[in-house]
């Protein structure tokens, strides 16, 4: 980074004599949204990202690097002097990239091991948050399959089953019938298909209500919230199907008030920001609460140590301010009088998934019509799973392929612009969802 005069980060213009050498981890469509966001930034020279996917080729340089392999990054973080690195997902976090690059003097946006607990293990989730008086699930916690089989005998159904550790977004599963919750328990435990993520597991109570997320930046004590969004996690309409890492996004929520987000974030977020400093591990980066609104108000389900995907890329695409300042803030703990500005309009993200997805499916078909939608105001298209063919052309390559979002003036305007943009992508193994937004309608 070249600091030519001291900055107080709180405008861009600040920064207009440096520029700096970013790079992001990651390589699906949230990854895709924080790179189009940053690139936008004067502060920025030149951005990396391992290891990226073919749509985000055109602005960055792609580094072949996986995002667990936290030595091959910091060698390349040192050699291609990088002076931010961003991490999108959260297992490089949970594993401790951040205190690593920290030790060597490299600034990264994303909490260190200890405070990427809170996504790591789901037990120290929920015993933070029990600790700390925040809203959740009763639950109780196992770590031998007979203590689970009698506790199951005894509740009332439905019941949840969570495995404690990282599980790719498929360690939760709603029992209805004790038999379903007995068949969890042993997946777990005995088949062990999340490996060590299921040495322990938690039981808790089914909550109903509407959920929602919220984001927020957070410096360690001073919370900045983003603007609420609600994901998709069914893979087929009307919330049939397996879950996913999300088949779509909407932002705001208008299901939620501001007033249920303010209370969400004091009753929360703040408190976990709060024991997390007490604890002396404090937060820097950016806090995910994954909530549902009930009759009690808002509880938290889950909590995300990173950028939602696919809420980024319906959240991004309407924050006004430059987001470099406000990751360099968040690392400093300057984020205390920042203000957040927003394009007032909706933003609806609908993902085109590979068929199959979130099970098995194929790869390498070509992807056609991508350049009809480049210049259209209104419509980014984000890339997750694609690669390029010999020929030049877009293939797919993983179970999330694209995210197509949409600005409009009401959340329907949004949805008939996204929808009708997909129309222009012409690929024979991609499906998606067509009510993503309906909810917000009703
Ligand atoms: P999680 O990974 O904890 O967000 O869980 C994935 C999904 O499972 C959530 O988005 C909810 O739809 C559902 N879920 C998790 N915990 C509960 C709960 N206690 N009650 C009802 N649904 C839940
Ligand atoms: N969209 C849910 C997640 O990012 O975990």
């Amino acid at each position: 980074m070249r600091y030519i005069k001291g900055a107080e980060f709180q405008s861009s213009r600040d920064f207009d004599v440096i520029t700096m050498n970013i790079l992001i981890i990651g390589s699906g469509g949230r990854e895709h949204t924080i790179l189009w966001k940053m690139k936008q930034s004067p502060l920025v020279r030149q951005i990396y990202v391992a290891p990226g996917n073919a749509g985000m080729r055109r602005d960055a340089k792609c580094l072949s690097i996986k995002p667990d392999d936290i030595d091959g990054l910091l060698r390349a973080a040192k050699s291609h002097g990088i002076d931010l690195t961003v991490v999108g997902p959260e297992l490089p976090l949970v594993e401790g990239i951040t205190d690593r690059f920290e030790a060597e003097g490299l600034k990264v946006f994303g909490p260190r091991k200890a405070a990427a607990e809170l996504e790591g293990s789901k037990i120290f989730a929920k015993e933070l948050m029990e600790q700390s008086g925040v809203p959740t699930a009763r639950f109780k916690i196992f770590d031998s399959i007979e203590k689970a089989e009698r506790y199951i005998a005894r509740e009332k159904f439905p019941l949840v089953i969570k495995a404690d550790g990282l599980a790719a977004g498929k360690g939760v599963i709603i029992s209805k019938t004790p038999d379903e919750a007995k068949r969890a328990v042993h997946g777990a435990m005995r088949e062990r298909i999340f490996g060590e993520a299921g040495d322990r597991i938690i039981i808790e109570e089914c909550l109903s209500g509407e959920e929602f997320s919220v984001l927020a930046f957070t410096d360690g004590e001073n919370v900045l919230p983003l603007a609420s969004s609600q994901d998709h996690k069914r893979a087929y309409d009307n919330d049939e199907g397996p879950n996913t890492g999300g088949m779509g996004a909407y932002s705001p929520c208008p299901l939620v008030s501001d007033k249920d987000i303010k209370e969400a974030v004091d009753r929360t977020i703040k408190p976990i920001v709060a024991s997390l400093k007490k604890d002396g591990a404090p937060y820097k980066g950016l806090i995910y609460a994954g909530l549902m609104m009930t009759q009690k108000g808002p509880y938290v389900l889950e909590f995300n140590v990173r950028f939602g995907d696919p809420e980024t890329q319906s959240i991004l695409p309407r924050l006004k301010n430059d987001i470099v300042p406000l990751m360099l803030e968040t690392i400093e703990g300057k984020l205390k009088t920042r203000k957040l500005e927003w394009d007032p309009r909706f933003c609806v993200s609908v993902v085109m998934a590979s068929k199959g997805y979130p099970g098995d499916y194929r790869k390498g078909f070509a992807i056609r019509g991508l350049e009809l939608l480049e210049d259209i105001e209104d419509i980014r298209v984000f890339h997750a799973g694609t690669s390029l063919a010999d020929n030049g052309e877009f293939i797919t390559n993983g179970g999330r392929v694209l995210a197509v979002s949409a600005l409009g003036a009401s959340v329907e305007d949004a949805r008939d612009k996204a929808y009708k943009a997909i129309k222009s992508i012409k690929c024979d193994n991609l499906f998606y969802r067509k009510d993503i937004g309906v909810r917000a309608l009703k």
